[in-house]
Formats: C-alpha cells, structure tokens, sequence
C-alpha cells in the first residue's frame, strides 16, 4: 500500500511537473493546452508574485514550491522569493514584483506590521493581495488564507491536558512555556489558544509555572529561532530546576522553538522522568524526536492544501467572484476549511480579512501513519523517520 501511495505521488509529481513546464513555455507558445485554455496565454490568465519570509525554517520551503506549482500548474506566470527573514529584503521583493506588473500578490509576512508602505503601493496599484499564512495589518490586504491558529494552540494544550490526566491526577504539575516571534500576527494567537485550555489548571494549582514566565511578551521567542528558544531554556533550567525540582511539560509553539527546547531538556535536565514537549509543523527533526521520545507531539497543517485554497481563491479574485462560503461549499476540496469574516482584523478600523481556515490536526506516535504516511505526505525511510516526499 505503502509502496503503491508513494508511485501514486511520483506520477502525480511527474505530471505536475509537465504542467509546470507547459505554464512556463506557453507565454512563447501560447497554444490551447489543457493547463492553458485555448486563446488564453499565460498572461491573460494572469501573473502571480509569491513573497515567502524564510527559507531557513523548514515549512516556508514546501509552502514555497507546493505555490509555485499549484499556480503554474493551473497556467499562471509566477516570480517566488524568499526573504532570508529580512524585512528590508521582503519589501524589496514586493516592490519588484509590483514593478514587474504582477496581476496579485501571495505574501507570508516576516513583520506583519512592517509592511504597510508596500502594501499602500499595491492598494495604489490596484493589485489584490492574499495574506498567506500570517496576517498583514494593513486595510489593503483583503483575504487571509491559513489554518485556524487559535485552534492550534488549543490542541497543544489539550494534548498536554490528556498527558499529564489533569481532570483526575493529584499534581502538581511543574510547566514553562516558550511562545513565537511577537511579529508573526500569528504567535498571540497559538498562545492564547493554548493557555485559555491550561489557565483553568494554572489558577488552581495543578500546574504550577516555576519560573513564573506565563505572559507572551516575556516568554517569546524573536524569528522563532531554535538557538533563542535553546538559550532561554538553558537558562530556566539553569535557575529554577538545577536544585532537582521536577520539569513535567513545554508548552513550544512549534518545532523550531520545541526544538531549542528539546537540546535543551537532553543537555541541561538531570530529572530522568518524561517532560512532555508539544510543538507544530511536522519538521523532518521534529518527527525524529517524536519517534525517539523527545518530543511529545506536533500539530500538523498540510500547506498542500492551504496552497490549493489559495489558488482557488486567488482564481476568484482575478474572476471578479465573491470569497465567500458558497466558494468553499462548491471547490471540491477534499479538506475541511472555513470562512471567517471577523477575527483577522488589519487595523484599528476593525477592518477584516475574509479568511479561510483551515483545519490543524494532532500528530503522535499513535497516528502519523495515518495522518503523515497514508495521504503522502512523508514516507519512512530506511533510517526508520519520517522525510517529507517534497521540498
Ligand atoms: C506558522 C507556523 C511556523 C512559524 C515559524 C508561523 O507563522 O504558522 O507554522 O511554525 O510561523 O515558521
């Protein structure tokens, strides 16, 4: 079965490929391809710009290519860059593409708050901008495509719930927490998400933060870099466990920050009991951990699919269609998503994003056969861990 999936998504690759290759070559030849219908060139279907923040962290890469070739696929001329995590470097790839007369732009932000000049100048030039993953405080920006990120964090703090039996166990439970980049619009919320669960637990006692670092602010982590999320972990053990007091759970916000954290527990923890480490995104080094029993578990979010709702949305857009639950209800998506007109706000204005979001899910030892290896999305390897089929 196994080997049957993975020839299955060998052929599905090789002909997304051929479609690349069509998209590419059409604006010279623009005959009547199945990827390009006839009489329209790659132009007239339009021109995508793909602004993505990093491709030092593991999941921008597969967002990345899963874009370009969704979008080139379906017939679109696309420009894809990368940012290296610069602010600077980002505006300056949108300003190109502006320039360069995109049709509509796909944007990951780095700062969600550092590119409103940018997106005033695509407002100006009438280029509708999808928010990608993380929000953009900007009022130019319409649409928001992501998965629901209040519920991400829900289910790391449900997952730590169940661990740790908090409904029936006696505790207490000793609990640290490390957060993302206060930039990322989206790190508040999988805080939040995770500590409306556990804050029930903390105010009665059950779980006690030895270190007393609960407040976003305090326990962020800058371009949630692994080496930031390890030092400050290094440091709490350090302070506050080093006397053998018993560490029981990591709330990380994903696996870049889980991690640090994680180097951290192996180097610096003398307490032989298992501390339960939560983390998102399904990284390739965070399966292995999880295989190992060094990590507990990771939310996963298939960006195939949030590339697929993109595409479809961003078709509607350049179609003068409504982004609304009528689209969803008809895309024949074969994943959950909903329409939310209300939370994502852009500004003060109260100003919303029409977003679609889609639906996280709980990886552990118990299912990532069924949720990771079934659909495709990793195989095993003969080293025994999981490596994503695509990069
Ligand atoms: C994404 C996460 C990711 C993090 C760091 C967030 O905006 O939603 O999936 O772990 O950025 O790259």
């Amino acid at each position: 079965m196994k080997k049957f999936l993975a020839l299955l998504l060998a052929l599905v690759m090789v002909f997304a490929l051929a479609a690349c290759g069509e998209a590419e070559t059409e604006e010279t030849t623009p005959a009547g391809e199945e990827t390009t219908p006839a009489g329209e060139g790659t132009e007239e279907l339009g021109y995508i710009g793909i602004s993505m923040p990093t491709q030092s962290l593991e999941r921008w890469n597969r967002d990345g290519s899963y874009l370009d070739q969704q979008f080139q696929a379906a017939g679109y001329k696309t420009m894809l860059t990368f940012a290296n995590n610069e602010t600077d470097q980002q505006v300056n790839d949108i300003q190109n593409m502006i320039a360069d007369g995109v049709d509509l732009l796909v944007i990951s932000a780095i700062d969600g708050m550092a590119l409103n000049t940018v997106m005033d100048e695509a407002g100006t030039a009438g280029i509708p901008v999808i928010a990608y993953d993380r929000l953009i405080n900007n009022d130019n920006v319409n649409y928001y495509v992501s998965f629901d990120n209040y519920s991400v964090g829900q289910l790391q703090g449900e997952f730590l719930v169940e661990a740790l039996d908090l409904e029936n166990a006696e505790g207490p439970f000793n609990i640290e927490f490390t957060a993302g980049d206060p930039a990322d619009n989206n790190a508040p919320f999988f805080f939040n998400g995770a500590m409306d669960v556990l804050k029930p637990y903390l105010e009665s006692g059950k779980l006690v933060c030895v270190s007393e670092q609960t407040d976003f602010d305090v326990v962020a982590t800058d371009a949630w870099d692994t080496d930031t999320a390890l030092a400050r972990a290094q440091n709490i053990l350090a302070s506050y466990y080093a006397d053998g007091t018993q560490l029981d759970a990591w709330l990380c916000s994903n696996d870049s920050t889980a991690l640090g954290v994680t180097q951290a527990i192996q180097s610096d923890y003398a307490g032989d009991n298992t501390v339960w480490i939560t983390g998102q995104d399904g990284d390739e080094a965070n399966l292995k951990n999880i295989v190992d029993g060094m990590q507990s578990m990771t939310v996963y979010k298939a960006v195939a699919n949030e590339a697929v709702a993109t595409l479809d949305i961003a078709k509607a857009i350049l179609a003068g269609d409504p982004v609304d639950q009528a689209l969803i209800d008809n895309a024949g998506w074969d994943f959950e998503a909903n329409l939310d007109t209300e939370t994502y706000t852009t500004s003060d204005s109260g100003h919303a994003a029409t977003s679609v979001l889609l639906v996280p899910t709980t990886v552990t030892t118990e299912n990532f056969e069924e949720v990771l290896v079934a659909p495709g999305y990793y195989e095993v390897g003969e080293d025994g861990y999981l490596h994503a089929t695509q990069n």
